[in-house]
């Protein structure tokens, strides 16, 4: 992968990748020792209710409102007409409040991020707190009259926005943070034989190709169940993960998913995995997509 700039520079600053990983992964341990209120917690933030991250979704509402707002500022700036006053104040209130869920969906995130992308993701993460600590002050200084110096802390936030925006984009599309890892499988749409049923014992959890998707084989309860092997949230081997009934728990970062459709139980996924009807003919295991 080709470096950019932001790449270089980071890389120059020395134990930055260490420092930025040794707390992302200090978070994820303190959600998974944290109990099952905390792990719901984290499913929310991450977004699994969603079918999709959350935080992306929530970065439109405050870049929207925070940018309008400090446009309507300056555009402002010579009239001082105490409507447009209040719509940028509105504006940059709202923001304020929609910042704080979206930074706890952004740190939930951060928690699991690949070590490639830890450090980009710390900056976006610390510039984007510095942001909101800078709107939360200007907000103070509207309230107390004083107006330019709250236009030129907005200003300053909207501006750093700009750049940290570029470095969100940076992480969904090189460093593919919150994309589905999964190529949707559009075959086989007929019985297809994978493997012996003699080779997978009661328990036990295989991988094979199937038309050039993997698939995870797992024989639970007498039954075998067939999901994507490829986890979805960074692209874990799913078959060396821990299996507890009929879930199976990725070994990268601790997704649980239901062997018996895919559908995700945990995240950080939020993707559910490709999911296969699996039968016994013949003492040959088949599966086809269902139908
Ligand atoms: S790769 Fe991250 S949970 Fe599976």
């Amino acid at each position: 992968m080709d470096k950019v700039l932001t790449e270089e520079v980071l890389e120059t600053v020395p134990g930055l990748e260490n420092t930025a990983y040794t707390v992302s992964r200090g978070i994820h341990g303190a959600v998974l020792s944290g109990g099952t209120t905390v792990r719901a917690i984290a499913d929310f933030f991450h977004g699994v209710w969603l079918g999709h991250p959350l935080h992306p979704l929530l970065t439109d509402l405050v870049v929207s409102t925070w940018t309008l707002g400090a446009l309507i500022d300056l555009f402002n700036l010579n009239r001082r007409e105490s409507r447009f006053e209040q719509a940028a104040d509105q504006l940059i209130t709202l923001g304020v409040a929609a910042a704080v869920p979206t930074a706890i969906a952004g740190f939930t995130d951060y928690s699991t991020i690949s070590q490639r992308a830890v450090k980009t993701g710390m900056i976006h993460g610390l510039l984007n707190t510095l942001s909101l600590i800078l709107n939360v002050v200007s907000l103070t200084q509207r309230r107390k009259g004083n107006r330019n110096n709250a236009v030129m802390l907005s200003s300053l936030v909207a501006g750093m926005l700009t750049f940290t925006a570029w470095l969100g984009g940076e992480l969904s599309y090189r460093y593919r943070v919150g994309v589905n890892k999964n190529q949707t499988p559009d075959r086989p749409q007929d019985w297809t034989p994978v493997m012996s049923e003699y080779d997978l014992a009661e328990g036990q959890a295989i991988r094979r190709e199937v038309d050039g998707h993997p698939v995870l084989l797992y024989r639970y309860g007498g039954t075998v169940y067939a999901i994507g092997a490829v986890c979805s949230h960074e692209g874990g081997p799913l078959e060396e993960g821990s299996f507890d009934g009929y879930c199976v728990e990725c070994p990268w970062h601790h997704s649980v998913y239901d062997v018996r459709d895919g559908s995700v139980v945990h995240g950080p996924s939020t993707y559910a995995q490709p999911n296969y009807q699996a039968r016994i003919l013949n003492s040959q295991i088949e599966i086809r997509l269902p139908v």
